[in-house]
């Protein structure tokens, strides 16, 4: 990966390998399970999904929910629902939420179901994989949703050798392996916020670049936060925000400087593990 000011460029070759996988994969599955970060929802979706989910069932799960604005989330439900999706929040790694799924299929593959049904189909099971771009949590939303039900029902005829189908019930089997989807690299806006959230290579982007950027974003949406966790406020500029964060933390480099790269890191490690509170960086409107 590299960056450059033209924009984020991000095609590593075991990527292609990926979607090349994930590609071969879609032609056996009836229905999609999309996941996005719930802290920002349009930045962390694939831009090519409905061309390559064309004329499968889908639903949208916005996943990291315990991370992401509460009343944001139920605004992106909405959203998502006034265009017809069918949508869930969900945690995987608790995995609240993850048993709604269930009923949420049924509505999504209705049209399916029906269609099989009046071929004197019956009893054949939804066949489902997960999608989504690195690091939004397909693997943690796999093991949650799949729970103890990991009996594996193994090869399938017309199946890629070694593809192994878990069977959730009787009416829902899921590929073991998600598909890996790319992100809209091209727009340095939506880089930078998959910078934050960790789905971007941190060698990419200089931490400081980075967390001057979050504090922008903080202070027009959160501007309470930096207050609450660091005991300072926002001082004109990033730049300086962060060198109060730095004083605050005691973050100083040898010669008795401010280390604005560690206070940096701090910065983003807390809005990444939720210690700087819910936020929702892509929001409806400007505060939901
Ligand atoms: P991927 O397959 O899409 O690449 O993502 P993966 O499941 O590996 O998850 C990426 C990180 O996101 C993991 O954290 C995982 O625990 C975390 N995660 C996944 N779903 C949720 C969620 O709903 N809420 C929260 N808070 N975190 C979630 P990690 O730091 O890489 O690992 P770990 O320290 O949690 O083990």
């Amino acid at each position: 990966m590299n960056y450059s000011d033209s924009g984020y460029h991000w095609y590593p070759g075991h990527m292609t390998k990926a979607v090349r996988m994930m590609q071969e994969n879609i032609g056996l599955i009836d229905l999609l399970i999309e996941l996005i970060d719930a802290r920002i929802p349009m930045s962390s979706r694939n831009p090519d999904i409905d061309r390559l989910g064309a004329g499968k069932a889908r639903i949208i799960l916005l996943n990291k929910s315990d991370l992401a604005d509460p009343d944001c989330n139920r605004q992106w439900i909405a959203y998502f629902q006034e265009q017809g999706a069918h949508v869930l929040e969900v945690n995987s790694k608790t995995g609240a939420g993850v048993k709604a799924i269930n009923g949420l299929v049924q509505e999504a593959c209705r049209e399916k179901i029906e269609r099989d049904r009046k071929r004197g189909i019956v009893n054949r099971p939804v066949r489902a994989m997960v999608v989504g771009i690195p690091n939004v949590g397909k693997s943690t939303f796999i093991n949650s949703f799949a729970g103890k039900a990991c009996a594996k029902t193994g090869n399938r005829p017309g199946v890629t050798k070694g593809k192994q189908w878990i069977r959730l019930n009787k009416n829902l089997e899921l590929l073991d392996t998600p598909g890996i989807l790319w992100p809209k690299f091209e727009d340095k806006q939506v880089g930078m916020y998959l910078a934050f959230i960790g789905s971007m290579n941190d060698e990419v982007i200089m931490t400081e670049e980075m967390a001057c950027s979050l504090l922008s974003v903080l202070h027009k949406s959160y501007p309470d936060a930096l207050q609450a966790r660091y005991g300072i406020a926002w001082e004109d500029d990033p730049w300086a925000t962060l060198e109060a964060i730095a004083r605050s933390r005691g973050c100083l480099t040898k010669g008795d400087g401010l280390d604005s790269r560690k206070a940096a890191g701090i910065l983003i490690d807390d809005f990444r593990s939720g210690r700087l509170g819910r936020m929702t960086l892509e929001q409806i409107g400007t505060r939901c």
